[in-house]
């Protein structure tokens, strides 16, 4: 079978992960051939500060996957985040009047064209249009209905805006180093791809990627998605709290943090919780670390869960929460959720790779494993995007639709 080349570039706050590989189109046939991590500069809260900085980090890590896999890549998959995302549900009707009444594949076009229709404000693009379920002469909850019979199909789509400023600057960056964007990707919507299951996403259940600047979420609920939204609440704030806390540099925090940050709440009789860490000649009271981390951390979860619309959680997500982002490393992280939520709590990583994927296997690496999977997981789920701005055939659709109604 003839594979292809895909490529991925994860452009974090604090990271650049480009991964490339070859594929058959399926997940199980997709090989890592090359990866390159390397630390991010120009970048504050997800979003490209500096253009001249981003670019050269993200040239570094392209270089180091290169080398790895042997060749150039050209084109690849671009993950985007940011408090300037926003997403809404919309919908969408056109009328069938074919004489058998039978919907096909165009009017699936058709209706997702209408429903694609939104106004967007001029310093707004769109970048997915995702359906999550169709309705057939008012019969709901219709996933594919093609081959159905009736006289109106009605879509109900998740709709994701971003600005143009801040795709323009991520855009500028990746042309800049010569690579062809394949899709820009929203990135909780990629690590969703790399580490939920099919089970987790029917059931109900809240991807949150907790990065160094957003922390990224997805909500999946009957096989679709639900809910996405973005907070400027992760990692460099919990650095911060303990550099401010204790009084040390943020880098010294930051290593501090990453070699003994722990969020579980201190157990009395635990003498361990009485050690004095020792760093660069700083003294830290190991129980004050966890302390300040708890705190953080505990705010954060209850933000993630505040982005559903109903307190009553246990209904709408019964698989709970899957955390995804470097941050999910902070051990007792998935106990401390359960604890505050009283929902399951996992940290996903991603799994099941091939080839040269050994760092890969890092609940950091979920945005990026899972933008090499976008394509394949969604060739048939019809996400449109925006290219051209509102051409006549949907005012014409949408009119037709009006009068037959
Ligand atoms: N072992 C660890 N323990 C605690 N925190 C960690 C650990 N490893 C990484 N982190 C934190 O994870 C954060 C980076 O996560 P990640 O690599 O997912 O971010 P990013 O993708 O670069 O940023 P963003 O998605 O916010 O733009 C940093 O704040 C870092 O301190
Ligand atoms: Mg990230």
């Amino acid at each position: 079978m003839k594979r292809t080349r895909i490529g991925a570039i994860d452009v974090g706050t604090t990271k650049v992960c480009t991964i490339m590989a070859d594929t058959d189109g399926s997940i199980a046939g997709t090989r890592i051939l090359g990866v390159g991590i390397v630390p991010s500069h120009g970048l504050q809260k997800g979003m490209v500060v500096n253009v001249n900085e981003a670019k050269e980090s993200i040239r570094d890590s392209i270089r180091k996957a290169e080398q790895v896999a042997g060749y150039k890549m050209e084109s690849a998959f671009i993950g985007i985040t940011g408090r300037h995302v926003v997403s809404s549900n919309n919908k969408g009707a056109v009328a069938i009047t074919r004489g058998d009444q039978l919907v096909r594949p165009t009017d699936l076009r058709r209706v997702l064209e209408v429903a694609k229709s939104v106004k967007v404000p001029g310093d707004r693009k769109l970048l997915h249009v995702i359906p999550r379920t169709y309705m057939v002469d008012g019969q709901e909850g219709v996933k594919n209905p093609v081959g159905m019979h009736g006289f109106r199909l009605d879509v109900e789509t998740h709709i994701i805006t971003a600005a143009v400023t801040s795709i323009q600057n991520l855009a500028k960056c990746i042309r800049g180093v010569g690579i062809e964007i394949d899709d820009l990707v929203l990135e909780p919507l990629a690590s969703a791809e790399a580490v939920l299951s099919d089970e987790e996403k029917q059931t109900g259940v809240i991807l949150a990627d907790i990065g160094g600047g957003t922390t990224d979420i997805a909500v999946f609920k009957d096989n679709t998605i639900y809910h996405t939204s973005v907070l400027p609440v992760a990692g460099h704030l919990i650095t911060r709290d303990i550099s401010v806390g204790m009084g040390l540099s943020f880098d010294l925090a930051e290593e501090m943090k990453r070699k003994y940050g722990n969020v579980m709440p201190v157990q009395e009789e635990n003498a361990d919780q009485d050690q004095t860490l020792t760093q660069d000649g700083h003294s830290v009271s190991y129980r004050d670390l966890s302390e300040i981390i708890r705190i953080r951390v505990d705010e954060l979860i209850r933000l993630i869960v505040l982005e559903l619309p109903h307190t009553d959680y246990a209904k709408i997500v019964p698989s709970g929460i899957v955390l995804t982002g470097g941050s999910a490393n902070l051990p007792g992280i998935a106990e401390l959720g359960m604890e505050v939520t009283h929902l399951p709590v996992r940290v996903g990583a991603p799994v099941n790779l091939y080839g040269v994927s050994d760092t890969l296997r890092d609940p950091a690496y979920a945005t990026g494993v899972g933008l090499l999977m976008w394509k394949m997981r969604n060739e048939d789920t019809n996400d449109i995007k925006a290219k051209q701005p509102e051409s006549g055939l949907h005012r014409l659709v949408s009119g037709i639709f009006r009068l037959f109604k």
